[in-house]
């Protein structure tokens, strides 16, 4: 019952009532809808439940996929001539509520991110963010969760695929808990999530297994980064390289021998296979996320929706994307500071690559545009139990002409050129300070 999920009776009535004038919103709603959500695999798994809802309510609407919100984007997409439009920002939008509430903009957020102002309406905006009900948005639920919530009001189970797709994109399913372990054991229910099993990482892909281990990035096996040497490992444990699907035996033999580089526990996992033409739901998300980061999230949202072309398209996308970050990696160069790490890298990769590149310290990966320098920076569980907070740290780009948020364990920033080192500075000094003051509240 979902109601298990919120901590007491309370905090479930006012998300009850939340959900409830959001469905009852979007379904009285006659003019056209817009929907603005983000470019990575959460955002694009968002909007394809919302697409998916609001065909089947017949509704008017107009999706667009975008990389950043701030007052700019608002701007653009804000036509107040259209006074009959419902915008609905997914995965994006808590952080400007007040800038989206100011321009009185008939509103709805749907986002996991957190809220800049801890209101559930404010006016004309509604606003389903899972820290406005006491969940984490990190762990506990990604924003395809919250779209999810929104769309079983209508009884649309069947979508709760996304959510587990999107989820895994935002790396919640390590285990999936709270709200998001609710959606997964409804998809269950349902039969749309059709099987859990425990099986090689590789066995997701549809591709020869030499590609499946040569791509994989989770884990990344850098002995294994070409070619070659994948070829000759697959050689010596006598498996055709050709096989898209590997057997029990040929599995026993493969995780043997990787066991000289990777924990056991990294090859086999617990593969979600769902209802989609592309079954297994770590595939999917990894093409969107692939499709999302080379500009290509149009054909992510096609092969989220099952078409045949788009999904040709983002298998081919995927391979690329995947490529990319391989020949990257060959070639990097850490620099480090005290307490973090960066390099610099190009647009559209840098927050998977640094998300591998983590050890004992945060890193950041930094790209250049029209400007300004633009960063991902990412942590583990370990740093952000020790105390690290990387959406404070990346918000201080404020104070030197940017902008940045996000979550603890990953976020993101821009600013102006001229500024990059005294950022780093700043941000390595506030990383350090956040790891000691954790150490000394333990201390003491
Ligand atoms: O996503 P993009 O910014 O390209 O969409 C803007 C277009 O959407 C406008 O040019 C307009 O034709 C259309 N639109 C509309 N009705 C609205 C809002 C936008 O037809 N209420
Ligand atoms: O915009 P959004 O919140 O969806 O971005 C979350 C980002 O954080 C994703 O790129 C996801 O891969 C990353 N992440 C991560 N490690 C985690 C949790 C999230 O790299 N443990
Ligand atoms: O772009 P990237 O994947 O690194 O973003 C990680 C997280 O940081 C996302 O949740 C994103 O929304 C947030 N972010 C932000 N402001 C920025 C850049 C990223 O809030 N300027």
């Amino acid at each position: 019952m979902i109601t298990t999920v919120f901590k007491d009776k309370k905090i479930y009535e006012k998300y009850r009532k939340t959900v409830n004038e959001i469905a009852e919103k979007i379904k009285n709603h006659q003019g056209l809808i817009r929907i603005i959500t983000h470019y990575d695999t959460d955002g694009l798994a968002s909007g394809t439940i919302l697409i998916k809802m609001l065909y089947r309510l017949n509704k008017n609407f107009h999706l667009s996929i975008v990389e950043h919100l701030n007052e700019k984007v608002i701007n653009r997409i804000y036509n107040n001539e259209y006074n009959n439009t419902l915008y609905i920002f997914c995965d994006m939008g808590s952080a400007y509520i007040d800038t989206i509430a100011g321009k009185d903009m008939n509103a709805i957020i749907l986002d996991h991110h957190p809220p800049k102002l801890r209101y559930t309406k404010v006016e004309e905006v509604h606003q389903l963010n899972p820290h406005l009900f006491n969940l984490n948005g990190v762990r506990e639920v990604s924003a395809s969760g919250v779209c999810y919530l929104v769309a079983r009001e209508y009884e649309f189970y069947d979508l709760s695929i996304f959510a587990i797709v999107g989820a895994i994109g935002d790396v919640q399913h390590e285990p999936f808990i709270g709200m998001n372990k609710f959606i997964v054991n409804e998809a269950r229910e349902h039969r749309y999530l059709r099987n859990i099993v425990k099986d090689i990482i590789y066995n997701a892909y549809d591709l020869p297994i030499w590609q499946s281990i040569l791509y994989s990035t989770k884990p990344y096996i850098k002995e294994l980064s070409d070619e070659e040497s994948v070829m000759n490992l697959l050689k010596e444990v006598d498996i055709d390289p050709n096989k898209t699907y590997l057997e029990e035996e040929e599995k026993n033999r493969l995780v043997s021998a990787l066991k000289r580089y990777v924990d056991e526990s990294q090859i086999v996992v617990d593969r979600y296979i769902i209802n989609h033409k592309i079954e297994d739901a770590y595939y999917l998300s990894e093409i969107l996320n692939a499709c999302g980061k080379k500009g290509m999230g149009s054909v992510g949202i096609g092969v989220a929706l099952e078409d045949d072309e788009c999904i040709k398209i983002g298998k081919k996308i995927y391979i690329k994307y995947k490529n990319d970050i391989i020949e990257q990696l060959k070639n990097i160069e850490l620099h480090k500071l005290n307490n973090i790490e960066y390099f610099f890298g190009k647009k559209g990769t840098i927050g998977h690559m640094a998300s591998l590149l983590v050890r004992d310290k945060p890193v950041i990966g930094i790209y250049e545009e029209e400007g300004y320098y633009k960063m991902s920076s990412r942590g583990n569980r370990l740093l952000v139990e020790k105390g690290l907070d990387l959406s404070k740290v990346m918000s201080i780009a404020s104070q030197f002409g940017g902008s940045g948020g996000g979550h603890n364990i990953a976020s993101g920033a821009r600013i102006p050129k001229i500024y990059l080192n005294a950022f780093l500075q700043k941000v390595d000094e506030i990383v350090g300070n956040q790891l000691k003051r954790r150490e000394r509240e333990m201390e003491n």
